[in-house]
């Protein structure tokens, strides 16, 4: 949100009246003057009127938690645990899941109450790279690295898969990196090659990989230099 458009709504004023406070020095970010009304505002950060408080700071939270099977990635449900109830924070109602997961998949999941940062992340534009441990029934044929390159068209959102790249490590198990993330993108790609998946596992994002010393269902803050690994897109 533009800061003018903040501040007509937390002094309950029109816009321009809030562009003339803005211009008159009146009005502070995280304790620094703005004069630019076009200035980025989100809840994350203080804003003042006249050296009064109008916005209190909320806590932006960014999260990883090594998802077990059989979880829902989901904040609220009446039948399965989710991945909230995992999680041990004051302000885990504020949380949303960026980039679900399978019940029935395992691995790194991100949590957050930062509407832009998981965004970003799900940009299709931005091709996040996702990798995923894959072990199948049948075994993995050679001819399936040029298939998943190749890219394989889903008539019901009517796209084609962007080129993945898949390492066979074993005859039933690979490893898998996408550019996207399609509803149950992993396996219906594998069952075009007439195969199905029977153990499915995310191991990084981008450049954030689950640690190995963070066992299933435990969770913690990513780093500040993993949140920034994140490229924010602008608007
Ligand atoms: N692809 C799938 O099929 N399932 C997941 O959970 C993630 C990717």
């Amino acid at each position: 949100m533009k800061l003018d458009r903040s501040i007509a709504s937390h002094a309950s004023i029109g816009r321009k009246a809030a562009h003339i406070l803005i211009a008159a020095r009146r009005v502070k970010v995280d304790g620094i003057i703005v004069t630019n009304s076009h200035h980025e505002a989100d809840r994350f950060m203080r804003i003042e009127i006249d050296d009064a408080v109008v916005q209190e700071p909320q806590r932006a939270l960014y999260l990883m938690l090594h998802k077990p099977v059989g979880v829902l990635s989901a904040t609220v449900d009446d039948q399965h645990p989710t991945v909230i109830d995992l999680i041990d924070d004051p302000d885990k109602h504020t949380l949303h899941i960026a980039g679900r997961l399978d019940r029935s998949t395992s691995g790194l999941l991100f949590l957050t109450n930062d509407g832009r940062w998981s965004k970003s992340l799900m940009d299709p534009g931005n091709k996040v790279s996702k990798v995923y441990l894959v072990e199948t029934r049948e075994p993995i044929l050679h001819e399936a690295i040029e298939a998943f390159a190749r890219g394989f068209h889903f008539p019901t959102e009517d796209i084609t898969t962007l080129p993945a790249e898949l390492e066979i490590l074993s005859d039933h198990k690979a490893r898998l990196t996408l550019h996207e993330g399609r509803y149950h993108q992993v396996k219906r790609m594998f069952h075009r090659v007439n195969n199905r998946v029977i153990c499915l596992h995310r191991q990084s994002i981008g450049q954030i990989e689950l640690p190995p010393g963070l066992a299933p269902g435990q969770w913690r803050p990513l780093t500040d230099r993993e949140v920034k690994s994140v490229k924010i897109t602008p608007g």
